[in-house]
């Protein structure tokens, strides 16, 4: 069976996974981040408690809350049930059952809840969609793509993609992007081509390992860096 969703789903990941989904560092934390397609992650949260900056971008945040929550709880189950017909897709070592998924995932996207209509009064969630984003050039140091592109391959075109990446390095220095397999866990279709099209503009671009993998395969991010 393949994993399939009607859309890109609401589905929010902790600060720990994305630290560990982008190798970021120490360093990397006081850089200037945006979070594309952050969507009900609690990154932005957690990094706000620990008193550093993020902003993130999704077209869902033009919702207010009462909203997002109505489409976590419709989306949910329908995500539990896919991940758990194509349990043998996924790695169960740091997260051992759907069960511990759901309810880890629930947690992240609650202190994203509880964050929201604060954090988009202080400009933290900002309503925005690819291709277009509304920020000015190199706005940012650094851009994270968490479970977006590459992941919906089959729903987002390879031109999606090209006109993605190039406006994401139209507003920061560097964009790292994980993962880079799809819905049932194969490399991206998009990939090779990909990093054909921004070696062939200039850009420094590399596939690097990460500490950290749940959907099998998925344990290599890409960083693209203006050269
Ligand atoms: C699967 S969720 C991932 C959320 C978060 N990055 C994480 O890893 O926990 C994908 C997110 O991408 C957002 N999204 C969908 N299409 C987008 C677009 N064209 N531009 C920016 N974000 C988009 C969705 O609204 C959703 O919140």
């Amino acid at each position: 069976m393949s994993v399939k969703y009607q859309n890109v789903v609401p589905w929010g990941r902790s600060f720990q996974e994305y630290v560990d989904m982008f190798s970021l560092t120490d360093k990397d934390l006081e850089k200037s981040i945006l979070g594309c397609g952050d969507g009900p992650a609690s990154f932005n949260c957690e990094m706000n408690r620990k008193g550093k900056s993020v902003v993130s971008v999704d077209p869902i945040y033009e919702q207010d809350r009462d909203s997002i929550q109505k489409r976590i709880d419709e989306t949910y189950s329908e995500v539990l049930e896919q991940t758990m017909a194509n349990q043998d897709k996924f790695i169960w070592k740091n997260i051992s059952s759907v069960e511990e998924l759901g309810s880890i995932r629930m947690n992240s996207m609650s202190q994203f809840l509880d964050d929201f209509e604060e954090g988009k009064k202080q400009g933290r969630y900002v309503s925005g969609v690819l291709p277009e984003l509304p920020f000015a050039d190199a706005s940012f140091d650094l851009v994270l793509v968490s479970h977006l592109l590459f992941l919906y391959s089959e729903q987002l075109s390879f031109d999606f993609h090209v006109q993605a990446i190039d406006e994401l390095l139209r507003v920061a220095g560097e964009v790292r992007i994980f993962p880079l397999v799809d819905l049932d866990s194969r490399k991206s279709i998009h990939l090779d081509e990909i990093i054909g099209h921004l070696v062939s503009q200039g850009y420094v671009v590399s596939e690097e390992k990460v500490n950290y993998e749940f959907q099998k395969g998925g344990n290599t991010m890409l960083r693209i860096i203006h050269s």
